[in-house]
């Protein structure tokens, strides 16, 4: 963005090639009324009178229901929860603006060369899958294809996994990958080889079963490969490369993603997926051979928000269940558990009982939260007082995590009818508990805006400063609501904030408030230089998930307050007033308490 290209000219271009009137249209149904357009707001429940309105003259909307207003990229940011950068970004790709890349010609280059090497990956990976395929049918591997179909998978499901053989010599890939014009370090680099210590290769895969491994788009980025023999690891799978991140993708996604069940169903092992599969359940899939990441939870939300988990019924499929599960549910997943009962995976399970059984299996599994809460009552003898207070502080620390209050009241009866315990007693201890996780997220994540902070200003520093800036990052972003800002104005002002653009920012906000306008990200802004863009957005739309704001702002003003105040303790040493310096001394005692 620095060269040439101005941010603002930018945003411009965006706003002007996308018509509010067309884009708002898609959400609602606008009514024309003289010189503007009617409807019932999008961005709230908003049933009865049309309190939302769009200006085609100004190109902008307003909601006198909600109270949210601007211009498209306000509406995009509401409606798709999006911060500004992002709406920006969407905009700007369905009107066809072009972008500004803000790199650098080197930055560019570097990533070009990078595209280029994961292409030439890619490429190597399709070309091994190829090989490995056609070794099922070559002369001598008759045993390769024997052990598929006497776990029962069809030729046609082997096709569409591409599942193949490593044929079981010490270079049987090497070899054939560099009559393609592969190179040793290549294969080195993509895991398919290794090094010996006297400096030749040989074939990582070796008389093994290999499962391609295909992210979202298709692309081969890895293998696991499954031993013929029994006397070595059962499962061997693809190091991390450049293409390959275990954490980012899950088996059988590049298949499932495209299901119309509108759930997925979470299992341990390729054979799970692969069996699945070919009994019709094409939403199976698998975190590969690790515990399942959050990062693969988003993955699934892209495509469902459903999940049933199908871990394996032994102790440690358990456990990876419920780890699983938590995650999920933090996705805002809507979370079952299905039990295979008989110690049976799903694999095993469907060829012994067929599709149908496991279909009933799949419809009556049990929400994530009634499994997490059967699990724990079989731990407690509810007849013994003290079991009984200790099994609803375990319930509670449960049900604090729903977020849906009605789900959670459910629960909450529940449990009052078997403990004999009135709903609102435990209503109330799991509100505690939801104080005390909030309280910590704050602290959590003031935290971990720690390597931002020293990212930014260049190095480490102390604990307190960071502490402080982030106090102010938060507070400017909470100030922005008026009923927000009107606790604070008396206490605090802009020289309180002690970095720069937080300054700035701060008097923008002041002075908008006191002259009664409502804060628009994008006029705030517009009235800075177009690198601080980036920063003022984020100040802007990062209010850190907190959801009453009144309540959030009490740590980060403690903490801006405080500093305030050891400054002025500071000057008054230097200075010797010591009758001032005792006044601020009881006004820190104050703020520890
Ligand atoms: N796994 C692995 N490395 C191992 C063992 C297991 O990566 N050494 C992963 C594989 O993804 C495997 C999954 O964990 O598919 C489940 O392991 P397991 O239950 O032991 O195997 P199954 O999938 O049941 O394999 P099979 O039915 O072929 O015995
Ligand atoms: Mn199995």
């Amino acid at each position: 963005m620095k060269e040439s290209v101005d941010f603002q000219d930018f945003v411009d271009e965006v706003i002007a090639k996308n018509d509010i009137v067309d884009l708002i249209s898609r959400y609602t149904t606008l009514k024309r009324v003289g010189n503007r357009y009617q409807a019932l707001c999008p961005l709230h429940n908003d049933q009865k009178t049309p309190s939302f309105s769009v200006s085609p003259d100004k190109q902008l909307f307003h909601c006198f229901g909600c109270g949210a207003g601007g211009t498209v990229i306000h509406f995009v940011m509401a409606k798709e929860n999006l911060d500004f950068m992002e709406a920006v970004k969407l905009l700007a790709e369905k009107a066809g603006v072009p972008i500004p890349d803000p790199r650098s010609q080197g930055e560019r280059d570097r990533s070009a060369a990078i595209h280029n090497k994961k292409k030439r990956m890619y490429e190597m990976n399709s070309e091994a899958a190829r090989f490995f395929f056609s070794c099922l049918t070559a002369k001598g591997n008759e045993k390769a294809l024997e052990y598929l179909r006497g776990r029962g998978l069809s030729n046609s499901t082997i096709k569409s996994f591409g599942i193949g053989y490593a044929p079981d010599k010490w270079s049987a890939l090497i070899d054939f990958m560099k009559s393609k014009g592969y190179t040793l370090e290549e294969l080195l680099e993509g895991g398919l080889a290794k090094k010996r210590d006297g400096g030749t290769y040989y074939d990582v895969f070796r008389d093994r079963i290999m499962f391609p491994i295909l992210d979202v788009r298709g692309n081969v980025i890895a293998f696991g490969g499954r031993t013929l023999n029994d006397n070595q690891a059962k499962y061997l799978n693809s190091p991390e490369t450049l293409v390959y991140k275990k954490k980012d993708n899950l088996f059988g996604m590049n298949i499932a993603k495209n299901s119309k069940a509108g759930q997925f169903l979470l299992m341990e092992g390729y054979m799970d997926v692969v069996s699945l599969h070919q009994n019709g359940f094409d939403n199976a899939v698998a975190s590969l051979g690790t515990a399942f990441t959050p990062q693969q939870a988003a993955v699934l939300k892209r495509y469902a928000d459903k999940a049933v988990l199908c871990y394996d019924a032994d102790e440690a499929g358990q456990k990876a269940a419920d780890r699983a599960g938590t995650i999920l549910r933090e996705a805002d997943i809507k979370t079952r558990v299905l039990t295979i009962t008989d110690g049976k995976d799903p694999d095993e399970y469907i060829n012994a009982k067929g599709g149908e059984m496991f279909k009933l299996l799949v419809d009556n599994a049990e929400s994530f939260i009634e499994y997490k809460l059967g699990k724990i009552e079989k731990q407690y003898n509810l007849e013994d007082t003290v079991e009984k207070i200790e099994f609803i502080e375990q319930i509670a620390k449960i049900l604090a995590n729903i977020k849906n209050q009605v789900e959670r009241e459910v629960y909450i009866k529940n449990t009052a009818r078997k403990t004999d315990i009135s709903p609102e007693s435990i209503a109330a201890q799991v509100q505690n508990v939801i104080l005390k996780n909030k309280k910590a997220n704050i602290r959590k994540d003031i935290s971990s805006d720690r390597r931002t902070y020293e990212a930014r200003t260049g190095g480490r520093d102390d604990l307190e400063k960071m502490r402080l800036y982030n106090a102010e990052k938060l507070m400017l972003n909470l100030i922005c609501e008026k009923d927000v800002f009107q606790n604070v104005v008396k206490t605090l002002t802009p020289q309180d904030f002690t970095e720069g653009l937080h300054r700035r920012l701060a008097e923008i906000i002041f002075k908008s408030h006191t002259e009664n306008r409502k804060i628009n990200p994008m006029l705030v802004i517009s009235e800075f230089p177009e690198e601080d863009a980036g920063r003022i957005s984020e100040i802007l739309s990062d209010d850190k998930n907190v959801d009453n704001k009144k309540e959030a702002i009490a740590l980060p003003l403690k903490i801006i307050k405080s500093y305030r105040l050891k400054q002025e303790e500071k000057t008054l040493t230097d200075h010797g007033d010591t009758q001032k310096l005792q006044e601020i001394m009881n006004k820190l005692k104050k703020d520890k308490m």
